[in-house]
Parts: C-alpha cells; structure tokens; sequence
C-alpha cells in the first residue's frame, strides 16, 4: 500500500479514487467503489470492427474517461491554456500503470506493450484523428474559456463512451468552423484563421 502511495504521488483526486477502485481485491469491492454516474465499458471481442484509426496500443477512453471517470484535462492537460489541448506523456500512463497490470488477458497484453515501450524509454507514437491542413489554427484555450470546460463533445462527440477515438464532426472542414462562428457572432475575418 505505501509503494501504491508513492507511485501514485502525483494522480489527481478523480485518478486516484479510479485506481483505488480498481485496486481493491475483489470484482464486487471494484463495482462498488466505482464512481456512481461511471459507465461501464463493454469487453470487445472484435476491435477490427471499431470505427477509428488503430492506435498503436489499445488505450480506450470508455475504460479511462467513462468508467474511471479521469478527467479530459488530467490528460489533456493545456487545453484551456493553449492552442494545443497536449498529449500526455509516459510519465502520466505509468504514473498508475506501474501499479495496474490489467484485470484479463486482452488488457494485461496491451499494458504489457506500454510497460516494454516505457522500458526501452521510447513514447507511443499516437496516430492523429484530428487534424487542419497548417494554413489554419484552431486555439483549443478561447474555445474551452468560452464554450466551457465540457465543450469537447461540441465537436468531438462523446469520446467518454469511445473504445477507439473517430472523427464524429468535420473539424478539418471550414464550413464547420464558419457555421458556429456565424451563429454566435465571432468574427469571421479570414486572417483570424488564416496567417
Ligand atoms: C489514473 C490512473 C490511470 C492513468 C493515468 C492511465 N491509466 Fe490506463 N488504466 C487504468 C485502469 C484503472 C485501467 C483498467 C484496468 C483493468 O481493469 O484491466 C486501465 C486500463 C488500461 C489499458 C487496458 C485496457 C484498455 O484500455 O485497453 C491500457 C492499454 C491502458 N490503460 C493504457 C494507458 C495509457 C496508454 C495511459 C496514458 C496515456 C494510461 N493508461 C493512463 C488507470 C490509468
Ligand atoms: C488517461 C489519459 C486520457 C484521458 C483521461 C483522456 N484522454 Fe483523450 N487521449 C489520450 C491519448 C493517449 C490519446 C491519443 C491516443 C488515441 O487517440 O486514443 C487521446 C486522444 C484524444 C483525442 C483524439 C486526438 C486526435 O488525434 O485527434 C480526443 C479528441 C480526445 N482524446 C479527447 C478526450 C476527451 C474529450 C476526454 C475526456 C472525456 C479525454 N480525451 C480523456 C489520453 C486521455
Ligand atoms: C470548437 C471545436 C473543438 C472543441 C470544443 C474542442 N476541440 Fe479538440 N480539436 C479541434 C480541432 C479543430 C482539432 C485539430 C486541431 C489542429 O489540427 O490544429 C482538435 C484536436 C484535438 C486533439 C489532438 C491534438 C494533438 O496534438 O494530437 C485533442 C487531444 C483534442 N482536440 C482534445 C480536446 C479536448 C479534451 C477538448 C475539451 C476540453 C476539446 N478538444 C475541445 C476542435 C475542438
Ligand atoms: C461550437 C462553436 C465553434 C466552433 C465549431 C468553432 N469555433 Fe472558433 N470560436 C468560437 C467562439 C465562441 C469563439 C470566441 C472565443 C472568445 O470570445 O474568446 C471562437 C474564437 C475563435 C478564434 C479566435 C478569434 C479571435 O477573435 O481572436 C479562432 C482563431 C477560432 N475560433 C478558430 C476556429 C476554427 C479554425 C474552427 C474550426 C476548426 C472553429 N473556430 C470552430 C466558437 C466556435
Ligand atoms: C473560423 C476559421 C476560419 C475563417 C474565419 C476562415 N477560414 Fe478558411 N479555412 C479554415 C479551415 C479550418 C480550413 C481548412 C479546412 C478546409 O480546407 O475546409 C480552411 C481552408 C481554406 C482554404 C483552402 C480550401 C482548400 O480547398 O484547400 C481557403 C482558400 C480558405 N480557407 C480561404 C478563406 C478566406 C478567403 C476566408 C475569409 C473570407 C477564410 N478562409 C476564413 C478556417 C477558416
């Protein structure tokens, strides 16, 4: 219990309470300490059939942001003071998967994957889901201070609930900046988009 202490140092309070839940010795102990409005993840037999680029390892935000309820800028961490919303770093993954090995087959083998790249010091080389071509910036930090700290869904649809992140809105398409630009009067000058 005190090495779980120290490892998990630095893991906030809603990180904290998702591995305490998940270390606890028994299947029923770990249902009963998840968070009341937690979801939970389905087991997936077929991940060829999910929609999405396959990632490297199979980290699913369902597990992590629906059923453990970590929050989006735990991970995210400059999204609401940055263009760049951040994608966490090995230190953050390992800060709990040191600890959490994996409760079945499918996911001990994925963690394994993490645990050997962390080994060999080398990072997971994400596979982008959203992207704008370099003549166009998007500030992640004026959206979040005024759509709100929950306004990932506004254009990212519900990734709580994604086994493997896909693209729900055509974020890469000008149209789709434009129209809500319109609809609450931000400016549409071409060179706040384009410089
Ligand atoms: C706050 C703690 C915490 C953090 C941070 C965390 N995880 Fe997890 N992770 C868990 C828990 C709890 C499970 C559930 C384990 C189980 O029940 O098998 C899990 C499961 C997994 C699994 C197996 C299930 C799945 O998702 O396919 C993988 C792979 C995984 N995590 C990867 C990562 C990666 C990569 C990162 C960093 C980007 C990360 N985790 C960060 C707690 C965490
Ligand atoms: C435990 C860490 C963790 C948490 C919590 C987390 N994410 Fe992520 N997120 C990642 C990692 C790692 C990736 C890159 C791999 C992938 O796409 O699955 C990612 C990718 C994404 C992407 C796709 C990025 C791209 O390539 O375009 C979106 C969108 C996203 N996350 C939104 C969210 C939202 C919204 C929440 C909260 C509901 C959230 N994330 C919570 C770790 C996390
Ligand atoms: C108004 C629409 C909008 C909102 C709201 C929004 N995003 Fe994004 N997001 C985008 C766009 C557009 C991109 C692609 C940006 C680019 O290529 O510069 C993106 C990219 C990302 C990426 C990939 C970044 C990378 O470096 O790989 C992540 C992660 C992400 N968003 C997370 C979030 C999270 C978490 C929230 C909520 C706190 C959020 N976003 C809110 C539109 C949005
Ligand atoms: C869901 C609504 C919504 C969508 C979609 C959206 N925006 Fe915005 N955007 C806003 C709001 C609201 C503001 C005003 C923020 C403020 O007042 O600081 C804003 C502000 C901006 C700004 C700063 C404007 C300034 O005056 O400095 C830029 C740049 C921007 N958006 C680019 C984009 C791009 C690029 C996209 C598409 C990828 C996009 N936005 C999609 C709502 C949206
Ligand atoms: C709110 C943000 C925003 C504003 C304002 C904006 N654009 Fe764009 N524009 C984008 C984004 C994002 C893309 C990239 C996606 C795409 O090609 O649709 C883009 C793409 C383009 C392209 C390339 C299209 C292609 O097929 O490659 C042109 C040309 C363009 N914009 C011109 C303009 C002009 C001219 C204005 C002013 C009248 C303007 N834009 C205002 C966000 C914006």
């Amino acid at each position: 219990m005190r090495t779980l202490a120290i490892v998990l140092g630095g893991v906030g309070a809603g990180g904290l309470a998702a591995v305490l839940a998940f270390a606890s010795p028994s299947p029923q102990a770990q249902q009963s300490q998840a968070p009341a409005d937690s979801i939970t993840a389905p087991v997936i037999s077929d991940t060829g059939s999910l929609k999405g680029p396959r990632q490297p390892i199979f980290f699913r935000h369902d597990i992590h942001a629906g059923q453990f309820k970590i929050q989006c800028q735990y991970c995210h961490y400059s999204v609401d003071v940055s263009p760049e919303p951040g994608i966490p770093t090995m230190q953050t993954c390992m800060g709990c998967h040191l600890v959490v090995a994996g409760s079945d087959s499918s996911s001990r083998t994925e963690i394994r994957k993490l645990r050997e790249l962390w080994t060999e010091m080398k990072p997971v080389e994400w596979i982008r889901v959203h992207f704008l071509p370099r003549h166009a910036h998007f500030p992640h930090q004026r959206h979040i201070k005024a759509l709100g700290p929950t306004a990932c869904a506004t254009c990212h649809g519900d990734v709580s609930r994604m086994p493997q992140v896909f693209k729900v809105n055509q974020v890469d398409n000008m149209g789709f900046c434009i129209t809500c630009h319109v609809e609450r009067g931000v400016s549409r000058d071409c060179s706040v988009c384009h410089y």
